[in-house]
């Protein structure tokens, strides 16, 4: 298989964990004979200081002419005073809206082996395992009108939260689609007790459940959820929500993982998906290679499988993530460890173990 991956690290951790998603990849096309392209291009804090732009007109061209994009992080204390297009953050939503990605994936499991490092009791996180289907494109990031206006001394502030039913269909569609695979259970979270934009959502959600009779659908609000998510975690399977609730609650959903540093994404719906950490560009240890890499590393796992259709190869990479945290390596916000280590050595130990396992595969296959 022939593929063509835009590379974009970004700031901070970016980086340092993107090097390690790409040394995965390598090592899979190595392995089963792929031919992996990668083209690296700025976007980010590091795209305004060479080219004056979060999202540089060629960055943006690369990413449409590839199969996939795998992204680390943007955001850098130096730009944050930055507004509006020239924000780092918004060279990130104006790739995801040129891509066409309004389904945003964010598994968010308790593997055995770290179930005593979330700061949640061990009976509650072990066995959870839910996937947040956040909407991309809508609601409060990119709703019109929004400003910041002057009213003489005063200023006053907007945004808009705006859906279109079928803005709620095409998500809600790949929510009931993913249930049907797992638990068969999909949790629509809303706050339409207040909200006319979540109404809509929750009608919309119920029209759709009529065509996935085999899935259960409830229906939560958003305080609620965010309750349930650190209380009962277990109750979840498949929580389908709109833009700024996931953005939310995947990051507190991260703690049934351990760390934020855990956790993957894939934002599909467009040709090209694109695949990125749920964390930012974390500041506080960049450049130290103290970075947990894995959520990078599953995000590439995520690439292979959605934008490549190789399932083998994503769980072999799934798989070899499990066996080494089950042999008691950790990175350091996972909690103090004998078997403490950095970025690259979480990488090396991952590589290494993928390409032992392949060697025992073949060597049973030729007996
Ligand atoms: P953050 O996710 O960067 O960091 C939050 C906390 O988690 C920090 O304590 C950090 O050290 C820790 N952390 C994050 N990733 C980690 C990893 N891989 N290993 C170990 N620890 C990790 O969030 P923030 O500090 O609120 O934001 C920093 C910048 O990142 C901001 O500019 C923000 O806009 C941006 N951001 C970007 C993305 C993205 O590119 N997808 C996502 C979130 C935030
Ligand atoms: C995320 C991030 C982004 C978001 C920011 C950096 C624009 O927080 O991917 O979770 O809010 O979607
Ligand atoms: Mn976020």
């Amino acid at each position: 298989m022939k593929l063509k991956i835009a590379v974009l690290p970004g700031d901070g951790v970016g980086g340092e964990v993107t090097a390690q998603a790409v040394r995965v990849l390598e090592t899979i096309a190595k392995l089963e004979n792929h031919e992996f392209e990668f083209v690296e291009m700025p976007v980010g804090g590091v795209a305004i200081k060479a080219k004056n732009s979060p999202l540089p007109d060629e960055t943006l061209e690369t990413c449409l002419a590839s199969d996939a994009v795998l992204l680390g992080a943007v955001g850098s204390p130096e730009y944050d005073h930055f507004k509006g297009e020239m924000r780092c953050e918004a060279g990130l939503l104006k790739l995801r809206s040129r891509l066409g990605a309004f389904a945003n994936l964010r598994p968010s499991a308790c593997y055995e082996s770290l179930a005593d490092c979330s700061p949640l009791k061990r009976e509650i996180v072990a066995g959870a395992d839910i996937l947040i289907v956040r909407e991309l494109l809508g609601g409060l990031y990119f709703g019109e009108p929004r400003a910041i206006e002057a009213f003489g001394e005063s200023r006053e502030a907007y945004n808009t939260m705006r859906y279109t039913t079928a803005e709620v269909e095409r998500v809600a569609r790949v929510a009931f689609e993913a249930a049907k695979t797992r638990g068969g259970k999909v949790t629509s979270v809303d706050k339409a007790n207040v909200l006319e934009a979540s109404q809509l959502w929750r009608e919309t959600v119920i029209e759709v459940s009529r065509d996935y009779p085999e899935v259960r659908l409830e229906h939560l609000y958003v305080d609620a959820c965010a309750m349930a998510l650190v209380t009962n975690p277990k109750r979840f399977d498949v929580i389908l929500t709109e833009n700024l609730f996931g953005d939310i609650l995947s990051d507190e959903a991260a703690v049934l993982t351990g760390s934020l540093g855990m956790l993957a994404s894939a934002s599909i719906g467009g040709r090209v998906g694109l695949y990125e950490p749920v964390h930012g560009s974390a500041p506080d240890i960049a450049g130290k290679n103290i970075a947990n890499p894995i959520g990078a590393i599953s995000s590439a796992a995520m690439l292979l499988r959605y934008s490549a259709n190789l399932e083998q190869a994503a769980r072999s990479i799934e798989e070899a993530i499990v066996s080494v945290l089950s042999q008691g390596y950790r990175t350091k916000d996972l909690g103090a460890s004998e078997k403490s280590i950095g970025t690259s050595e979480m990488g090396d130990l991952i590589v290494e173990n993928l390409m032992e396992t392949r060697e025992v595969n073949y060597s049973y296959f030729a007996v």
